[in-house]
C-alpha cells in the first residue's frame, strides 16, 4: 500500500480531477497534502473545489501552472517535495481536437513528457506516476466484443492519438528509466462538475433551458458510461495498491446508444424540473445534426482485470447514476451559472496572472 505525503494532481480543476481530489480527501483516509497543478484553461474551474479549499486548508494547494512549461513542472515537484503524481491534465474534447489539434499535441504529448522527465529526475523520492488515459486509444469496436488491457492501439481522432502517444511515453519511461508507473484507460465518465461541452451535461443544461439537443448522426454510437465517483475510486485503488508497471481498463458495464442517453436525460429532467412552457416533453427538443468526422461507433470495456486484482467494481448503475447527476445539475445552480456565464474565468483573471 502506497501512502503519499505530497501528491501532485495535474488538471485537478477539471471534471474528473476535481472529483478525484474531493474523493481522496473525503473518502480514503488520506492524511497528506494535494497540490493541484492546473493551467486553468476554459475547462478548469477553481470553484469546483471551493468546499475542499475551505475544509482542508493548507493540505490543499491550487498552483496555477502549465504542464507545457518544463521548468514550472520541475519547480513545483521540487518545491512541494512531491512523492506521487496523478496526471489528469489534458485537452479532453474530441470535437475541439478536430477543429484545433495543436493544443492537444502540446498539452497531451509534450506536457506529459515534461511531467515524466521531472518525475524521473526525483529518483527514489517518487513513489508513483499514475497516468490517466482513455479507452478511445483503442479505436472503435463493431457490434460485439470489449476493449481490454491487451487490445492493440488504434486511435482515430487527434484527441485519442495524442492520448495514445502519451500512454506510450509513460510506459517507455517505466521500461527505460524504471519510473514507477501505473496506467488506467477508462470509458466515458458522467457526473457532477463536468464542463457542458460533453454530451451529458450539455443535454441536461440545454433540456432545462428548453434549447435544442444536438444528436450527431442517428445517435446510434455506443459509449460505456461510468459515474465519475466510480472512476475516482478505481484510480485511487490502482495508485495505492497496484503493482508497479500495471495497466487497468476501467468501465461501467453500462453500454448505451447516444440517442438512449439523451432520451433518458430528457425523461429525468421532465420528472425533476418544471415542465417546459410549451407543455411538450423535453424529447421534442432532440435534433439530429451532421455527424462528427471519424466518429467511433462503439466503445465497451472488459473490466475483469481490475475486478480480479483489486476487487473494484462500479457502485452506480445507470438508473441511480443518471438520476443523481440530473439532480446535481438542478441543485447546483451557482456552479452551472458560473460556468454558463463565464464568471469563473473572471475570477481566474482577477486572482492569477493571465496564462502565457
Ligand atoms: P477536463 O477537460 O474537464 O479537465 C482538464 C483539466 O486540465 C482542466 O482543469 C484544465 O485547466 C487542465 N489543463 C488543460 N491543459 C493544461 C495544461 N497545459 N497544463 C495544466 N493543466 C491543463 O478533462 P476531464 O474530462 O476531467 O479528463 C481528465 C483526464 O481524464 C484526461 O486526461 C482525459 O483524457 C481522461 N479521461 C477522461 C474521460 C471522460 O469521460 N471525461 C474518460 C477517460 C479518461
Ligand atoms: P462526448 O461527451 O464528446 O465524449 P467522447 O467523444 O469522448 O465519447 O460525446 C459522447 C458521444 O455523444 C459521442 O458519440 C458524440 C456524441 N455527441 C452528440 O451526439 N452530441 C453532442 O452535442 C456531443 C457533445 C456529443
Amino acid at each position: 500500500m502506497r501512502a503519499f505525503k505530497n501528491l501532485l494532481v495535474t488538471g485537478g480543476a477539471g471534471f474528473i480531477g476535481s472529483n478525484f481530489i474531493r474523493h481522496v480527501f473525503r473518502k480514503t483516509g488520506f492524511t497528506g497534502r494535494i497540490v493541484n497543478f492546473d493551467a486553468l484553461t476554459y475547462a478548469g474551474n477553481p470553484h469546483s473545489l471551493d468546499d475542499v479549499a475551505t475544509a482542508f486548508g493548507e493540505r490543499y494547494v491550487l498552483l496555477r501552472g502549465d504542464i507545457r512549461d518544463a521548468s514550472a513542472v520541475r519547480e513545483a515537484m521540487n518545491r512541494f517535495d512531491i512523492d506521487g503524481v496523478v496526471h489528469f491534465a489534458a485537452e479532453s474534447h474530441v470535437d475541439r481536437s478536430i477543429v484545433g489539434p495543436d493544443a492537444f499535441v502540446q498539452t497531451n504529448i509534450v506536457g506529459t513528457f515534461n511531467l515524466l522527465q521531472a518525475a524521473r529526475e526525483r529518483g527514489g523520492a517518487m513513489q508513483l506516476f499514475h497516468h490517466v488515459s482513455t479507452d478511445e486509444v483503442f479505436g472503435s469496436l463493431g457490434p460485439e466484443g470489449w476493449f481490454s488491457e491487451t487490445t492493440p492501439y488504434s486511435p482515430h481522432s487527434p484527441y485519442s492519438a495524442s492520448k495514445a502517444a502519451s500512454d506510450h511515453l509513460a510506459r517507455a519511461f517505466h521500461d527505460t528509466y524504471g519510473l514507477p508507473l501505473t496506467v488506467t484507460n477508462c470509458s466515458n465518465n458522467y457526473g457532477p462538475y463536468q464542463f457542458p461541452e460533453k454530451l451529458v451535461p450539455l443535454m441536461i443544461m440545454n433540456a432545462l433551458e428548453g434549447k435544442g439537443l444536438p444528436v450527431y448522426g442517428k445517435g446510434l454510437n455506443v459509449r460505456d458510461w461510468l459515474h465519475v465517483e466510480d472512476h475516482c475510486d478505481a484510480i485511487w485503488q490502482v495508485a495505492t495498491r497496484a503493482a508497479d508497471g500495471q495497466t487497468y481498463c476501467i468501465g461501467g458495464h453500462n453500454e448505451m446508444r447516444n440517442i438512449d442517453v439523451v432520451t433518458r436525460i430528457c425523461a429525468l429532467v421532465d420528472e425533476l424540473a418544471a415542465p417546459l412552457a410549451s407543455g411538450e416533453p423535453r424529447s421534442s427538443l432532440i435534433k439530429h445534426v451532421a455527424d462528427r468526422p471519424g466518429h467511433d461507433l462503439r466503445y465497451a470495456i472488459d473490466a475483469s482485470k481490475i475486478a480480479a486484482d483489486l476487487g473494484w467494481k462500479p457502485s452506480f448503475d445507470a438508473d441511480s447514476g443518471f438520476k443523481s447527476t440530473v439532480r446535481w445539475y438542478l441543485d447546483n445552480v451557482a456552479w452551472t451559472d458560473s460556468v454558463r456565464s463565464g464568471e469563473y474565468q473572471k475570477w481566474i483573471s482577477e486572482n492569477y496572472e493571465t496564462r502565457k
